[in-house]
């Protein structure tokens, strides 16, 4: 990057063009202006010192939005901020989504302006910093692949796979903690002898313990120049080593870190021994393994932060599944059983893990309809009505309508079994009175699956049935309200259905 950090304005109005050249000159800022987009892109091709780009939204001819996807062409490393009036708040965020960094409003606050650049610039200098990184010691691809994996396990064993290979190491490990702060586990080897085991140390008593405490990497070439150290690597053969921490900064997350109580914290540690050569481990591994830590904490994080997104999600799923059940008197035990019983069923008819999961999640959803049914409808004690039960069998349409509005392929899913799951097989079902296959398979298994539960538990219209009564109806029932397929698995798997029925028992 050169010395000067030139900003390039853009806007159609003179106006404005005068008073953030006045306002960033003022802030010591080399500033040059455009009044319209080709004439942009042509400054931004004869200098190449442009850091940071404040362009207008609505210009004739090229719009910002066109602008900041040019310029990028050009100068990918450029930071865009757009500048906007209200009533073009909408097209700011758009401009966002195309690749803005930031947007200010007009009319201008100097202090937002200020803190615009600096944040720019800031932003540019990390980008810069570690693109360079990277390539100095082509680990960009590495880099990249870490970032590309969604999965823990996945991710670990990547990363010490990467790491050995880069050092040219034999062996190696990856301790992550276990979340009470005293001790580490084994989340990763490669090379570890069988016969010596590296032990799970206690943290205090083991080189990954001391790395992760002081949050510093360790190049120890000679393990015999360090006295204190050697009583505590028995098991190693050879005398080199490196331990980097997997550290994040910033701010807390979760409990996973080690130190949680503090800004900077340790979720693993990277182990690396046994140089292929023989020979001791260099400064440029070193910092070769500490980039790749960096960027493997960063994965780690973004990893375990989604998984507790999809978890809080799961979460909200039941809860707003447990009150539909708790307003017509019913535990919340009742749609825990039921999905359940569907990832039974549905794994043994062989859907794929991912929908078998899906199902799970979304099968609780099926009586959300009901939120909407008069309370002396719903709870009446005795047999409903004609009337009655026809207002009950809006819940279908009813959940449906409410949930296929939402984004999200759980919610789609459980917009379908709202929609499904009181069709029969014998096309006598309601609310569209599907027959046969034309009922989705989503839509049979929770069909069958709330049946089942449904009979074996006390209404307030009717008592719970024993369950050979229960089996007597789904043999009569079969291919006529159930799925005949269905059916067979679920007396084929009844052993396992009815222990999940005594794991969430009615209270
Ligand atoms: P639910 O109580 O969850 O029942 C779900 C399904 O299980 C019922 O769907 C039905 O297929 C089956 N099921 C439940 N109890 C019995 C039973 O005693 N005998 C038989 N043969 N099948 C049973 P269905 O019939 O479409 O009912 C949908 C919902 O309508 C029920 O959900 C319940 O909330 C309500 N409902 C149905 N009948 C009555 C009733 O007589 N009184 C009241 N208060 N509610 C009723
Ligand atoms: C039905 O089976 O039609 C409704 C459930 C019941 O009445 O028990
Ligand atoms: C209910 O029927 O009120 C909830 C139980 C269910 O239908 O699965
Ligand atoms: C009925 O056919 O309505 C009663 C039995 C059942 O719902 O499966
Ligand atoms: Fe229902
Ligand atoms: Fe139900």
């Amino acid at each position: 990057m050169s010395a000067t950090n030139r900003i390039l304005v853009v806007d159609d109005e003179i106006v404005i063009r005068e008073l953030m050249t006045g306002i960033l000159s003022d802030e010591g800022f080399v500033v040059e202006s455009a009044s319209n987009g080709s004439a942009a892109l042509q400054l931004l091709r004869e200098k190449d010192d442009f850091v940071v780009l404040f362009t207008d939204i609505m210009m004739p001819e090229m719009n910002g939005i066109e602008l900041i996807r040019e310029a990028a062409k050009i100068v990918p490393s450029l930071v865009p901020i757009v500048m906007t009036g209200y009533a073009t708040m909408e097209t700011a965020r758009e401009a966002v989504q195309a690749g803005a960094y930031d947007y200010i409003l007009k009319p201008f606050n100097l202090s937002e302006i200020k803190m615009a650049v600096s944040n720019a610039l800031e932003r540019f200098r990390i980008m810069n910093e570690n693109a360079r990184l990277l390539e100095l010691t082509g680990l960009f691809e590495i880099s990249e692949a870490i970032a590309s994996i969604r999965e823990e396990k996945k991710l670990l064993d990547f990363v010490l796979e990467a790491a050995l290979d880069r050092v040219s190491a034999r062996r190696g490990s990856l301790m992550i903690t276990d979340g009470d702060g005293k001790k580490f586990e084994i989340a990763s080897s490669i090379g570890l002898p069988t016969e010596h085991p590296l032990h799970p140390g206690d943290i205090d008593n083991s080189i990954s313990g001391i790395v992760a405490k002081d949050a510093k990497p360790l190049l120890v070439q000679n393990i015999s120049d360090h006295p204190k150290m050697a009583g505590l690597t028995l098991n190693l053969p050879v005398q080199s080593f490196i331990s980097v921490p997997l550290e994040c900064k910033g701010p807390l997350y979760g409990t996973t870190g080690i130190f949680s109580s503090s800004a900077r914290r340790v979720l693993a540690v990277l182990n690396v021994t046994e140089k292929t050569s023989g020979g001791p481990f260099t400064d440029s591994d070193l910092k070769a393994l500490s980039i790749i830590a960096n960027q493997a904490a960063a994965a780690l994080e973004n990893v375990r932060l989604i998984q507790d997104i999809e978890e809080g999600q799961r979460e909200i799923i039941f809860r707003l599944g447990e009150i539909v059940e708790t307003r017509s008197r019913e535990t919340g035990n009742h749609v825990k059983r039921v999905a359940e019983y569907t990832k039974v069923l549905a794994r043994h008819i062989g859907l794929p893990r991912p929908e078998v999961e899906m199902l799970g999640l979304a099968s609780p959803l099926h009586d959300v309809g009901k939120v909407g049914i008069l309370d002396a409808i719903l709870n009446k004690p005795g047999k409903l009505t004609d009337e009655e039960f026809e207002i009950i069998k809006t819940h279908t349409t009813v959940g449906y309508d409410m949930l296929k509005v939402a984004k999200g392929p759980v919610l789609q899913v459980a917009a379908l079994i709202a929609y499904e799951h009181h069709e029969k097989f014998n096309g006598r079902g309601y609310p569209r009175g599907l027959k046969g296959k034309d009922i989705h398979i989503y839509g049979r298994i929770t069909g069958i699956a709330d049946v089942f539960d449904a009979l074996g538990v006390k209404r307030v219209y009717k008592e719970a049935w024993g369950l050979d009564r229960i089996l007597d109806l789904f043999r009569e029932e079969r291919g006529e309200h159930f799925d005949p397929e269905l059916t067979d698995i679920f007396f084929d798997q009844l052993d396992e259905i009815l222990e999940i029925r005594d794991t969430f028992p009615e209270t």
